[in-house]
């Protein structure tokens, strides 16, 4: 028995579309999930998340590649042949059952003993807060109960492989980060492999162990939340992932360092260790991400960034300081709500001056994101 409860080879797939001509939905993929891992997929809606989750659950079949599950090629099986549970983007509850022979259903086709039965459906509705509700029919409930009714149904088998879509898009902030850490808990304990597609990267950054980001078909990065959010591959994950500031330039080495020159006449510094490192004159994207920057008073050393302020919110934890520099470009910087002294005299100036620590920094090779999103 392998290490990968899932792997797909070269997973390619694309949809023939009514208004004529095709969209591919999977660009040869290639993705191995580990046993017992939490894997989240991220991704712009139209990315290929739930057409990925299909091709491994079967209801989508590829054009081309292979899908193992637990080292068996499952290419050709049906959805009921392939040991995994979905709990569809949609739900997808019976209308016409109640809540208990909803969730029941998989052990009642299984056979399972009655008393057996009602005491795992009971714990499973326990489990997503729904406790008592097993005789409403689904339309007797609010879209985020429907929604947990789903999530009951799928872990009911204890299956080896349980792909969720948005399983909590549907509910309140509250409900969801209880039901993130119920999930969490439930992976762990059973021993199940998770593939949770999520629009939500805070979500996606607290509940994996990876997290795979998708972009028009294509993975472009799959690795530790940590590592996704300080070094991502290319500007698109920085973008997608947490705020970020890109500096799209020019590089030159500088001492030990790599300064970036940008179009409109700022250099940024980059002390550049680990991570990509660009020759003299090559094209290049500087990240600092927003909690990097720190307010400096005017003999600051090192590296600093000059803006005018436009704006402060605060959020409780923090300031957000929206502002752009001379030639406008904009800039967001996060200073803790310690801070309030400092933010408030910059706020009363309207301008603020942004120091960095230059090892903070991460250079990206340049994919144009950056700057068709300045020109956006
Ligand atoms: N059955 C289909 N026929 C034609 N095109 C399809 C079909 N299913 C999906 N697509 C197209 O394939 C692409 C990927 O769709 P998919 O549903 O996988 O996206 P997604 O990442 O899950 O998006 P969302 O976040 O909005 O759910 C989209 O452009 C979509 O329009
Ligand atoms: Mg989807």
């Amino acid at each position: 028995m392998g290490t990968h409860i899932v792997q797909l080879e070269r997973a390619t797939k694309a949809f023939a579309l009514p208004e004529g001509g095709t969209i591919t939905a999977l660009h040869g993929i290639d993705l191995d999930v580990e046993r017992n891992e939490f894997l989240t997929l991220l991704g712009p809606s139209g990315c290929g998340k739930t057409t990925l989750l299909h091709a491994i659950s079967g209801f989508v079949q590829l054009d081309a590649g292979k899908v193992r599950i637990d080292g068996d090629d499952v290419s050709d099986r049906p959805p009921h042949r392939r040991p995994v549970n979905t709990v569809f983007q949609n739900y997808a509850l019976f209308p016409h059952m109640n809540v208990g022979n909803n969730v029941g259903y998989a052990l009642d086709i299984a056979g399972t003993e009655r008393k057996e039965r009602n005491q795992r459906v009971g714990a499973a509705l326990e489990l997503v807060g729904l406790a008592g509700l097993e005789n409403r029919l689904p339309r007797q409930l609010s879209g985020g109960q429907q929604q947990r009714v789903a999530l009951a149904r799928a872990i009911i088998a204890r299956p080896k492989l349980l792909l969720l879509d948005e399983p909590l898009s549907a509910l309140d902030r509250n409900l969801r980060q209880a039901m993130q850490i119920e999930l969490k808990t439930l992976q762990a304990e059973l021993g199940i492999s998770f593939i949770f597609v999520t629009h939500d990267q805070e979500e996606a950054l607290t509940m994996s162990d990876r997290l795979a980001v998708l972009n028009k078909g294509v993975i472009q990065q799959i690795d530790t939340s940590r590592t996704v959010y300080d070094r991502p591959t290319n500007a698109f994950v920085a973008s997608f992932i947490g705020a970020s500031n890109l500096f799209e330039g020019t590089a030159a080495r500088s001492g030990g360092n790599t300064l970036i020159a940008t179009a409109d006449g700022l250099r940024i510094e980059a002390a550049c260790s680990g991570g990509w490192k660009p020759g003299d004159g090559a094209a290049a994207t500087a990240l600092i991400r927003p909690e990097q920057f720190s307010l400096v008073g005017p003999g600051a050393k090192g590296p600093t960034i000059g803006i005018d302020i436009e704006q402060v919110v605060f959020t409780g934890l923090n300031f957000q300081i929206h502002g752009h520099t001379p030639s406008g470009r904009r800039i967001v910087a996060i200073i803790a709500a310690v801070r309030q002294a400092d933010v408030a005299s910059a706020e009363a100036d309207g301008k603020a001056r942004l120091g960095y620590d230059p090892a903070a920094v991460h250079l990206l090779p340049d994919d144009g994101t950056a700057a068709a999103e300045m020109a956006a």
